[in-house]
């Protein structure tokens, strides 16, 4: 659903996830708040309304009340049957033009007991109509006190008073959705009446007085409504409390304006407000749109002494002043949310700033790190997440580094490593190839010398033989002796094949290599071509023992240094060092010499058989074969280091002797 944020920056990411959760969160809390607003406001609007119609009845049966009062003080008071039967039309005067001026009724009446009027002071020339036929007077000759609400007819209008007919008289005003126009004007009156019995003094009945108010165009009821509820309620310059009284559905009192600014009499209800209040009789709670404006209005039926509908009692509030408070209420609301988003919107970016700002930092100095440079660390300002992610980090660089270098180390002991162990691999090789190349040569040689080694006895014994029966003087002798020596020396070479083969068994024994060494030299120490040389021992005392065929190795020993004394031809020094290499666990013997040293082209022969440098008679080539046929056969090992004109040194080392060896 979010992929599209893909492309985003984290902030970028961060911020419009935060605004879009504040945002929807502020919408619908903002349309929730403002239908509850609205709801309230409005409420409050029906409350008031349905209230004040309840003051306006209050009032208008007030006034009813007020009346039934004034009159019936009037019809009781100042001897008025007397002033009657008496018919003192100045007196008459003078009372009921006190009393109608004094409760200011706009006319005032007295009839005879069966309804004929007697006297009116607005017009004293007016009587004798009867007027039996008005409900509240019959009333009041049948004994009564009554006040109430009636129609009067422009001629009973004109009877009590010229001007109340003309007063009543209104023309139609055009009204929306008002039901169809049956007259173009009004001429009758609705009137607030009351009518009183006049009694004689014994208590009968002699006539009734009746008086009241004109409703039509009097704001008596209308202005003491809005002084009790509205007054000083102004919206715009417009009334927000209006009352009005209907005859029928004619407006005949209001303080509603028209658009000129004069009161609206002769508008007409709606339609609906007429079938509902004025037909049925119920009452209209509802925004009707009257005159020129929407009201929260409220109509409630007036009837007449019959119950008969007569009119229309209307309180409404201008709507608009209502919707105007809502707005403002929601538009502050709206306000303040806006407002508190904002600061949200600002304080998440700040805040994310603080996130992303060290994420930055930290994808920098890894692309610094990819090009190699590994001389940067993360500045650490936190300890959450993002501060241990810096901490890992410059550890992760440091052992990057670390391991860097040690790499590098290795590239260069590894090439010298591989250099040794390519040096090590060609002498180990150079080595398989000799030991080969003496295996095969030693079982050639054994061959040989095994089927020379029985003629050669035979010639030895007959020459030797032959020999011993010969005269002194015998001129064959020195050819035979040189027979005999000849073949002494074949026998010798013979025996040496067979050593160097090793066809004997050896016999091994526990002996200290120090011992053998002594021994060896022993038994060359006297002889002449040892005189001028001069011997360096350097044994070490604490030797292991091996386990060797000493008069195997007595002649190894012996092999080597009498060569060491050739090449020194017989002057110099002779150097014999042991000692114990632990950790090869072998006895190592070394047998060097200051004489002419071996060449590298032939240091690789001279253990080969039969190889030679010396002349013809002088050597063999065989010493140096048996010596290492020997070592070798005692899993020991035989190496030679050798400088020209400096000198040899032999090594032979040997496996020291194991615990089990011993038993
Ligand atoms: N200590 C040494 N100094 C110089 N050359 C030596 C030494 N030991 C041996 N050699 C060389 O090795 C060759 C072989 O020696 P060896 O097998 O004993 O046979 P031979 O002594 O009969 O020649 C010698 O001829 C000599 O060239
Ligand atoms: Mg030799």
């Amino acid at each position: 659903m979010f992929s599209f944020l893909r492309t985003f920056s984290l902030r970028a990411k961060l911020i419009i996830v935060y605004t879009f959760i504040l945002g929807a969160g502020g919408l619908i809390t903002s349309f929730i708040g403002s239908l509850i607003v609205n709801d309230t406001i409005m409420n409050q609007a029906w409350n008031k309304v349905h209230h004040d119609i309840k003051t306006a009845r209050m009032v208008y049966n007030n006034q009813l009340l007020q009346m039934k009062q004034e009159i019936y003080a009037g019809a009781c008071g100042g001897n008025l049957a007397t002033l009657i039967r008496n018919n003192n039309r100045t007196e008459l005067f003078n009372y009921l033009e006190q009393i109608r001026l004094e409760n200011n009724l706009d006319y005032l009446t007295v009839t005879d007991e069966n309804g004929n009027v007697i006297f009116r002071p607005t017009q004293t020339n007016r009587n004798g109509d009867n007027v039996s036929n008005i409900r509240p007077i019959q009333s009041a000759l049948a004994g009564e006190v009554v006040a109430s609400t009636e129609i009067l007819t422009r001629t009973q209008l004109a009877n009590e008073e010229r001007d109340l007919a003309i007063q009543a008289h209104t023309s139609l005003v055009e009204s929306p959705n008002a039901r169809p126009i049956v007259k173009q004007e009004l001429t009758s009156g609705l009137v607030l009446i009351s009518a009183s019995p006049i009694r004689s003094n014994n208590g009968a009945i002699i006539g009734a007085l009746y008086g009241g108010h004109l409703l039509n165009k009097n704001p008596l009821i209308v202005d003491r409504v809005w002084n009790l509820v509205y007054r000083g309620e102004i919206y715009n310059g417009k009334e927000i409390g209006t009352v009005a009284i209907f005859f029928e559905d004619w407006m005949i009192s209001t303080n509603i304006n028209t658009k000129a600014g004069k009161p609206a009499i002769g508008t007409r209800v709606p339609e609906a407000v007429y079938d509902t209040v004025f037909v049925k009789g119920d009452e209209w709670s509802h925004r009707t749109y009257l005159v020129n404006d929407w009201y929260i209005s409220r109509y409630e039926p007036i009837q007449n002494s019959d119950d008969e509908i007569i009119g229309i009692l209307y309180v409404g509030l201008l709507e608009r002043s209502y919707l105007a408070i809502r707005n403002r209420v929601v538009l502050t609301f709206i306000g303040v949310a806006t407002l508190g988003f904002l600061l949200i919107v600002l304080i998440s970016y700040l805040l994310t700033r603080s996130v992303t700002r060290p994420l930055g930092e930290l994808v920098g100095i890894t692309q610094s790190i990819t090009t190699g440079d590994l001389n940067h660390e993360v500045k650490v300002k936190s300890y959450d997440e993002i501060g241990k992610l810096g901490l890992s980090f410059n550890t992760m660089v440091k052992s990057l580094k670390r391991m860097k270098g040690e790499l590098e180390e290795w590239g260069k002991t590894l090439e010298l490593k591989v250099k040794e162990r390519t040096e090590e691999l060609e002498a180990m090789q150079a080595k398989v190839i000799q030991t080969e190349r003496l295996a095969s040569l030693g079982q050639l040689a054994a061959g040989i010398a095994h089927e020379i080694n029985n003629p050669l006895g035979g010639i030895l014994v007959l020459s030797s033989l032959v020999l011993e029966n010969l005269e002194k003087e015998d001129g064959n002798r020195q050819n035979l002796e040189e027979v005999v020596k000849q073949t002494i020396r074949c026998r010798d070479i013979v025996k040496g094949l067979l050593q160097f083969s090793r066809q004997t068994e050896a016999k091994k024994s526990l002996v200290n290599i120090n011992d053998i060494l002594n021994n060896t030299l022993a038994l060359i120490e006297k002889q002449a071509m040892f005189h001028n040389i001069e011997v360096e021992k350097k044994f070490d005392d604490n030797l292991p023992l091996v386990l060797v065929d000493d008069s195997q190795y007595q002649q190894v020993f012996m092999n080597i240094i009498l060569n060491a004394i050739q090449s020194m031809q017989e002057i110099g020094t002779l150097t014999l060092d042991t000692f114990n290499d632990e950790q090869e666990n072998m006895v190592v013997v070394e047998i060097g010499d200051t004489g002419t040293g071996i060449s590298e082209e032939i240091i690789n022969k001279i253990f080969d058989p039969f190889f030679t440098t010396k002349e013809v008679g002088k050597g063999t080539g065989l010493g140096l074969s048996i010596a290492y046929g020997i070592v070798t056969r005692h899993n020991g090992k035989m190496t030679v280091k050798s400088e020209v004109g400096k000198g040899t040194v032999f090594t032979i080392s040997t496996p020291a002797a194991a615990e089990e060896d011993s038993e």
